[in-house]
């Protein structure tokens, strides 16, 4: 119990008093509760409305309700759960991103062909194609190689050995800064024509030649667009195919993307 310092019971002996109300010395102890009072308010023009305050009856203890009952009886969370539960945000947050669409960009075959060259190409491109076994792509080496997608698409399907022998030229013999060969690299390139359909070989190329290349991403899109259409119709595989019959399967893309001005006859995508 703290004692009531004695300025406080003084204030309150004068305010009792200024009330009318009892000063005798039982009243000094803090009685709040209005259970002493005894109105000596005769004289008193308008009694005080705190003189005429009941006595408070002892609270009868409330019987407890079912609902709380019920509430006392479940069982608890048990106290390990408690971080899991202050984590669970945290989860859920993480987990709503992964179901989150990728970004428009990195849908339809552009996404596709991305897929494909991490798992079979970028062991011997480098992620980004810079290269390592096999020649760099990036920074625009891949259309210089070769700006006809046809030639790029047989390529990819034959591999180093179904294109030819060993010192051949193989895309443009005018390239910048020296044709490449066969075999140059002193490294194989495998044929992808047999594992790959024709729409994942078409996505890989499309991919490299504009991700790597730097050919207009509008080529994808006007991939895309023909392929929901049935303007374009990709082979089943690219497998056993010469380079006419690939540029003649992938004429209508071309005719498209030259018409909208995006491109020249000859390079899908330059
Ligand atoms: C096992 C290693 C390896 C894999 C896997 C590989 N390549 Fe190659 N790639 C090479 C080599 C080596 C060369 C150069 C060939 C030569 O020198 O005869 C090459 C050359 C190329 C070229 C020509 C580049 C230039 O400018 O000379 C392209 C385009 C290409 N590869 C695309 C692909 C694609 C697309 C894939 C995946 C579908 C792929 N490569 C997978 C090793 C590989």
């Amino acid at each position: 119990m703290t004692e009531i310092p004695d300025y406080l019971l003084e204030r309150s002996r004068e305010r009792r008093a200024a009330l009318g109300l009892s000063t005798g010395e039982g009243a000094e102890t803090a009685d709040t509760t209005g259970t002493t009072v005894e109105s000596s308010a005769a004289n008193a023009p308008a009694p005080a409305p705190v003189a005429t305050i009941e006595p408070a009856a002892p609270a009868e203890p409330e019987p407890t309700p079912p609902y709380v009952e019920a509430a006392d009886q479940r069982a608890r969370m048990p106290i390990w759960a408690t971080p899991l539960v202050l984590f669970l945000p945290i989860w859920a947050f993480f987990y709503v991103g992964t179901l989150e669409d990728p970004p428009v960009e990195a849908t339809g075959i552009l996404a596709q062909g991305g897929e494909i060259y991490a798992t079979s190409c970028a062991g011997c491109h480098g992620g980004t194609g810079g290269g390592a076994s096999g020649p760099a792509l990036a920074d625009g080496e891949v259309l210089l190689t070769f700006p006809n997608a046809a030639e790029h698409l047989l390529w990819v399907a034959q591999g180093t050995a179904g294109y030819g022998n060993a010192g051949e030229v193989y895309g443009d013999p005018d390239r910048p800064d020296g044709a490449r060969t066969i075999g140059g690299t002193n490294a194989t390139m495998p044929a992808f024509g047999g594992e790959l359909s024709g729409e994942e070989l078409l996505s890989v190329v499309l991919y490299e030649r504009i991700e790597h290349g730097g050919a207009l991403e509008e080529i994808a899109t006007i991939a895309n667009e023909m392929i929901e259409t049935g303007e374009f119709e990709i082979p089943e595989s690219f497998d056993g195919l010469e380079a006419e019959e690939i540029n003649a399967t992938i004429d209508a893309i071309t005719e498209r993307a030259v018409e909208e001005g995006l491109v020249d006859e000859i390079a899908l995508g330059e």
